[in-house]
C-alpha cells in the first residue's frame, strides 16, 4: 500500500521563557515528537517547529527582579529549554523565539492586514493602574476581597473560593501584587481585534472535522455566548513589539505567540531554502497541525484561525488538544515532590522510560493523564525490559557464542515474520490517530508472541545437541527478526534505543517499510544492554530532589523575597503551561480560556507575620558535603552556644571550606523539617538567581552569634 508523500507542518505550544520545562509540559512535547517521528518513518515530509514564548509582563518583571535585561533572561531560559528538549529526544527541526525579527515581521504583517481589512477597533477603556510601579496591572497582579463572597486574598479576575468572575475594579481592598499599592482606575486607549467579523468563517472552519468533539462542543458554547472583541494591545512598559503607528502601545503577548509558529517556520525555510508561501499561503496543499493543551484552545481555535484567515494565510488543518498531567492521581505538588522538572528527571531516570510511559497512557482525547509512579516503574520494567529488550538478550548470546554473530540465511517461520509485518498497518493507524496507548498495547501483544515463540522453540535445550546447531541459529535469527520489527514500531517513541538496536543488528534503517525485509544472512554485533530496569530507589531520589529544588527553604534563590518566582502549585500549571504567565488571560473571552498563573513576586505578609520571624546571626561552625545530594551542604550553625543543623541548597556556589567560620543570618524559629539526610533546623538567608550566583547574606563585623536581626 503506497500513500503519496505528504507535507506536514507540526507544532507544539510555545513554552514561556521564564521558567523551566517540567513533566506537565513534556506530555505535549513527547506526544508531538512521537507523531512527527512516526510521520517521517512513514516517508512523509514532516517539519516540527517550536519556539520560546518570550514576551509579556511576567517576563519583564522577572528580569527586573533578577536585575537583568529581559533579553538576557530569555536567552538564558532558551538555552535551558533547548537542552532539556534535546535530552528528552524532542527533535525539533527548528527552535526559535517570539522575540525575533521574523516574528516581528510576521506579527506586524498580520496586524496591518487585519487593520486594512477593517477588523481592528480602537477605544478607550479603564484599567487598574499601579501608581507606584508605574504600570497597568494584569488581572492576576491584583489581589483583594471577592465582591461576591467576601473571601480575602483573591485574584483580580476570579475567586477561587466561590468561582465568581469579575472585573478587577470590583475587588474590595484591592492591592497591587507588585508594589502593594492601591490600584487606581486609569483611562487608556486599546486596540481590539473584532473576532465577531469572522463568525461565519469560524463556524464553518470548526465544523469541518478539524477538532475533537469535546473541543467542538466547547466552541459551540463560545459561539452561543457571543464572540467578543479581543484586546490585543498593552501599554508601556511592556516587553514585546511596539504596534506600528501606535507609540507606547505593544502587542499583547498572546497576539504574537501563535505567530511564533509562522516565524519559526520562516527562519527554518530561509535556512533550508523552502518556499514559505507553499506552506503558509491561502490554498496551500500542505497539512498543518497544532498540538496544544486544552486550556489554550480558545486562542488556537478562534483567534488564531481568524487572524490567519483575515490576513490572507492558510488556516490549520487541525488542532489537537490533550489533557493535563496528574502525578499519583493528584495535581502536581511541590511539597509532595511531584512537581517534577525535566532537569531533575534527567538527573535520575532514563528519558525514554518517560516517553514510553506517556505513550502507553496517551489517547486522542482531552482526558487528563496520570503518571502513577509505581505503575511507571512496573510498566517500563515489565514491557520494555521484560518483554522487548529481553527478546534480543535471549537470542544474541547463542548467535555470538556459537556462530560468531552470523545470522541464519533463512527464517524457520516466515509466516510469523509476515504476520508481524501486516500488524504494522494497524499499529500505523493507531499512531496516525494519536491513539498511542492502543499502539503500545498492539506492540506489546506482538512482543508476547515473539517471547512465546522462543519459549516454545527452546533454543537453550537444542543448543546442547551439536547436530541441531543450525536450528538454534535459525530460531535465534527469527527471534531477532521479530525483535527488529518491534523496534521499528517503537522507534517513534524510543528513538535512542531504536538507533542502538539498529547498530547491534547492523541494520540501521528504521523506516516503517524497512521491516518488510527479513533480518537474515548478516552479522550482528555483540549484545550490550539496551535498557536496564528502573530501581524504585531512583524514583524516590527524584521526588526528594524535586522537593529540594523547589522548597522555599534551604537558602538558594528561592530564599530571597525579590526573586521568589516559582511555578504555582495549581492544577492548571501542572497541565502544560509554565504556569507562570500571569498576564495570559484573554480579556473578553470566557473564563474557560483563562490561563495558568503564578505570582510574579511573593505574596505580601502582614506585620504580625513578619514580626514572628526570629532572624539571628549565626556562625558557621562546620560545613560538609551531603552524600547523595548534589545541591545541599550540611551546616552546623552556632547561635551563641546553641548548635543547629541546617541543610542549605548552596553547594553550587560554595565549597565547605569557603564557609567554616563565617557569619550569616538564619531563620531560627522555622519548624524543624525532616529531610532524607536528616533534620534541618532552620534556614540560612541568601540572595541571587541560583547556580554559582548564590550569595550568603553576611552581617557586618561586630555582629556576634545569637544576636537578633532587626
Ligand atoms: O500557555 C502557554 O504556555 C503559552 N506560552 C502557549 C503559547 S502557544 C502559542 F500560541 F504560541
Ligand atoms: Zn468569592
Amino acid at each position: 500500500m503506497t500513500e503519496s508523500r505528504r507535507k506536514i507542518l507540526i507544532t507544539s505550544a510555545l513554552p514561556y521563557a521564564n521558567g523551566p520545562i517540567h513533566l506537565g509540559h513534556l506530555v505535549e512535547y513527547i506526544q508531538t515528537d512521537i507523531w512527527a517521528r512516526f510521520q517521517r518513518a512513514r516517508g512523509h515530509e514532516a517539519i516540527y517547529v517550536c519556539a520560546d514564548d518570550a514576551h509579556g509582563t511576567p517576563i519583564m518583571l522577572k528580569a527586573r527582579a533578577e536585575g537583568i535585561e529581559p533579553e538576557a533572561l530569555i536567552a538564558r531560559v532558551r538555552t535551558e529549554h533547548e537542552a532539556d528538549f534535546a535530552e528528552f529526544l524532542v527533535g525539533f527541526d527548528h527552535y526559535h523565539s517570539t522575540h525575533s525579527e521574523e516574528n516581528r515581521y510576521c506579527a506586524t504583517f498580520i496586524y496591518k492586514a487585519l487593520k486594512a481589512g477593517g477588523h481592528i477597533a480602537v477605544r478607550t477603556i479603564q484599567q487598574a493602574y499601579d501608581p507606584e510601579a508605574g504600570l497597568f496591572l494584569p488581572d492576576r497582579f491584583i489581589k483583594g476581597t471577592c465582591p461576591k463572597c467576601g473571601a480575602t486574598d483573591q485574584y483580580g479576575d476570579s475567586c477561587e473560593a466561590c468561582g465568581a468572575t469579575y472585573s478587577p475594579m470590583d475587588l474590595q481592598d484591592a492591592i497591587s501584587a507588585i508594589s502593594g499599592a492601591r490600584p487606581v482606575a486609569r483611562d487608556s486607549e486599546h486596540y481590539f481585534f473584532q473576532l465577531a467579523d469572522f463568525e461565519t468563517f469560524l463556524r464553518d472552519w470548526t465544523g469541518s472535522g478539524r477538532l475533537q468533539s469535546a473541543i467542538r462542543n466547547k466552541l459551540n458554547e463560545w459561539f452561543e455566548a457571543g464572540l467578543a472583541d479581543w484586546d490585543i494591545s498593552r501599554d508601556a512598559p511592556y516587553f514585546g513589539f511596539e504596534i506600528p503607528d501606535a507609540p507606547g502601545k505593544f502587542f499583547y503577548v498572546w497576539l504574537d505567540a501563535p505567530v511564533g509558529y509562522m516565524a519559526s517556520f520562516k527562519a527554518y525555510a530561509e535556512k533550508e531554502g523552502l518556499d514559505f508561501d507553499a506552506w503558509w499561503g491561502a490554498g496551500s496543499e500542505t497539512e498543518m497541525y497544532h498540538f496544544i493543551g486544552k486550556d489554550i484552545a480558545y486562542f488556537h481555535t478562534l483567534f488564531w484561525p481568524a487572524m490567519l484567515h483575515g490576513a490572507g494565510f492558510r488556516t490549520p488543518t487541525a488542532v489537537f488538544c490533550h489533557g493535563f498531567l496528574t502525578v499519583n492521581g493528584q495535581k502536581m505538588s511541590k511539597s509532595r515532590g511531584t512537581f517534577i522538572r525535566a532537569r531533575d528527571f534527567l538527573d535520575h531516570l532514563n528519558p525514554e522510560a518517560l516517553r514510553y510511559y506517556f505513550a502507553a497512557k496517551l489517547g486522542a482525547g482531552v482526558d487528563d493523564i496520570d503518571l502513577s509512579l509505581d505503575d511507571f516503574v512496573q510498566r517500563v520494567n515489565s514491557d520494555l525490559v521484560g518483554k522487548v529488550v529481553n527478546i534480543a538478550s535471549r537470542c544474541a548470546g547463542f548467535l555470538t557464542k556459537g556462530f560468531d554473530g552470523t545470522l541464519s540465511p533463512r527464517l524457520p517461520r516466515p509466516e510469523l515474520h509476515q504476520q508481524f509485518v501486516v500488524a504494522g498497518e494497524t499499529i500505523a493507524r493507531s499512531y496516525e490517530g494519536r491513539e498511542y496507548s492502543q499502539a503500545m498495547r498492539q506492540i506489546m501483544a506482538l512482543a508476547d508472541q515473539a517471547n512465546q515463540y522462543i519459549d516454545e522453540a527452546r533454543p537453550w535445550v537444542l543448543a546442547k545437541d551439536p547436530e541441531r546447531a543450525e536450528e538454534v541459529q535459525a530460531i535465534c535469527t527469527q527471534g531477532l527478526d521479530l525483535f527488529r520489527i518491534l523496534i521499528i514500531y517503537l522507534a517513534p517513541v524510543l528513538p535512542r534505543l531504536a538507533a542502538q538496536a539498529g547498530r547491534f543488528l547492523s541494520r540501521e534503517d528504521l523506516a516503517w517499510v524497512a521491516r518488510e525485509e527479513p533480518l537474515i544472512g548478516g552479522t550482528i554485533r555483540p549484545y550490550e544492554a539496551l535498557m536496564t530496569r528502573i530501581e524504585p530507589a531512583a524514583v524516590a531520589a527524584l521526588l526528594e530532589a524535586s522537593r529540594e529544588s523547589l522548597a522555599p527553604t534551604d537558602a538558594g534563590p528561592a530564599g530571597t523575597a525579590a526573586t521568589a518566582a516559582t511555578p504555582a502549585d495549581t492544577a492548571a500549571s501542572a497541565a502544560r503551561g509554565s504556569g507562570s504567565q500571569a498576564d495570559a488571560a484573554a480579556s473578553g473571552t470566557s473564563a474557560g480560556a483563562r490561563q495558568p498563573v503564578m505570582d510574579p513576586i511573593a505574596d505580601t505578609i502582614d506585620y504580625e507575620t513578619f514580626a514572628r520571624l526570629d532572624l539571628r546571626v549565626a556562625r558557621i561552625a562546620a560545613a560538609e558535603y551531603v552524600e547523595g545530594a548534589d545541591k545541599l551542604l550540611r551546616l552546623t550553625l552556632d547561635l551563641g552556644g546553641e548548635p543547629r543543623q541546617v541543610f542549605a541548597g548552596i553547594r553550587s556556589a560554595y565549597a565547605p571550606e569557603d564557609l567554616a567560620g563565617r557569619l550569616t543570618v538564619m531563620v531560627a524559629n522555622l519548624a524543624p523539617r525532616k529531610m532524607r539526610f536528616g533534620v534541618s533546623e532552620g534556614m540560612v538567608l541568601a540572595a541571587g538567581p541560583g547556580g554559582k550566583d548564590i550569595f550568603l547574606l553576611a552581617p557586618d563585623e561586630g555582629a556576634v552569634p545569637g544576636m537578633r536581626v532587626k
